[in-house]
């Protein structure tokens, strides 16, 4: 089960791992103590080496760094925890195991390809979510996000999947840009992001959004109105600078659950779940096309329910991009917490629940992909 807790909402620039406050500690130094540490000949001359270290990182202590390029940067709940681990090891084999481990987190980065999360320090990322159920108690409510378009992200959706998808300065690719919640977290985050919404009158609300926010990495933000299905993601990405995109967002309309416009192109208005799916198989070509190999799409979306009987939109959803040239990564269940119009129905839902013999909606799906 996971628990997903907004980041703070005085952060709009975000940390990138939230264990804590930050310990600057000179990085030779401590390199030095743990190998002296890992050297040690038993158990007591170890636990004498790391009583010295203990000392040294309090407040003015030797290993204490100002900051800058030679400092190792540490969560000081994380570091105390790994120190108290090694004390705690019953034999001089397991704590000369958990003295390397720290040293070769102190040694420097080891991100994967596709993120900026360091490795050799991945237990300071504990906000990043692995589990695949998603409960979100409270909605990231910071800067310019606002809970007040109807079927819009919770902010930490899209930055989850930024911070496990994407490094600074990749392009990432919302084709149902809606009330633009994808661009916000983008721009905080230091990517560069196109959005597609097919309603002008949105576009222009998130441009507006984006321009009042800081935009402390200099990303580009662009949102154009348009309607994805025949949308040249190519020649938009082009006119940025951009040769492809390294993350797709999709998060498309649940088929008719909620009518987005008129507009007869409008996934929302499609006259069958048939026609849905064809409309969004268009589009997901179009997103393969400009996605880098070996790169994520995320698909967020929900089932419905029609003349007595439970749609699987989700997972036909999800067929119709696996067929697209997509490895199916991981199907994540996120709880759906009601806006205040919806808790008013709820006892009447509740009501045709017990009459009807089904479930109330109270999860919708985040499937992950990876382009073969
Ligand atoms: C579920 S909302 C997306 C919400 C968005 N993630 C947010 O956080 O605001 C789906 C959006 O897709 C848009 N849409 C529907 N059909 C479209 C199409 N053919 N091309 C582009 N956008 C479309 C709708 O206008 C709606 O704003």
């Amino acid at each position: 089960m996971a628990i997903v807790e907004p980041p703070a909402p005085s952060a709009p620039d975000g940390p990138e791992s939230g264990a804590g406050a930050p310990l600057y500690l000179r990085r030779a130094a401590l390199l030095e103590a743990l190998a002296a540490l890992c050297a040690s000949p038993d158990l007591p001359t170890l636990r004498a080496e790391l009583a010295a270290l203990r000392a040294a990182i309090v407040p003015g202590g030797a290993l204490r760094a100002p900051g800058g390029e030679e400092a190792v940067v540490f969560p000081e709940p994380l570091l105390q925890a790994e120190l108290a681990q090694i004390d705690a090891a019953l034999s001089l084999e397991r704590a000369r195991y958990y003295a390397g481990r720290l040293r070769k987190a102190a040694q420097g980065e080891r991100t994967a390809a596709i993120n900026e999360i360091d490795l050799n320090r991945w237990k300071a990322y504990d906000d990043i979510v692995t589990d695949s159920l998603w409960l979100i108690e409270r909605r990231d409510g910071s800067g310019v996000h606002r809970a007040d378009y109807w079927g819009n992200f919770v902010p930490q959706i899209p930055n989850q999947l930024l911070r496990r998808y994407t490094r600074r300065g990749d392009w990432v690719l919302d084709p149902f840009a809606g009330a633009g919640t994808t661009l916000i977290e983008a721009q905080r985050l230091g990517r560069n992001v196109l959005g597609v919404e097919l309603q002008p009158p949105l576009v222009e609300r998130v441009r507006d959004l984006v321009a009042a926010e800081p935009n402390r990495h200099g990303a580009l933000v662009h949102v154009v109105a348009g309607d994805s299905t025949c949308t040249d993601f190519r020649a938009l990405l082009a006119e940025q600078g951009a040769a492809s995109a390294q993350l797709a967002i999709l998060h498309p309309p649940y088929h008719d659950i909620i009518r987005f416009s008129d507009d007869p192109r409008d996934l929302s208005n499609a006259a069958s779940i048939e026609r849905f799916l064809a409309l969004l198989g268009q589009v997901v070509s179009r997103v393969v096309d400009v996605l880098d190999r070996g790169r994520y799409l995320a698909l967020v979306i929900g089932d419905k329910y029609a003349r007595g009987e439970w749609v699987p939109l989700g997972f036909l959803a999800m067929q119709t991009v696996q067929e697209r040239g997509f490895a199916l990564k991981s199907i994540v269940v996120k709880d759906i917490n009601g806006t205040a119009g919806k808790r008013a129905q709820k006892e009447l839902w509740r009501y045709r629940a017990l009459v009807g013999g089904f479930y109330v909606f109270r999860h919708e799906y985040l499937f992950l992909f990876r382009k073969r």
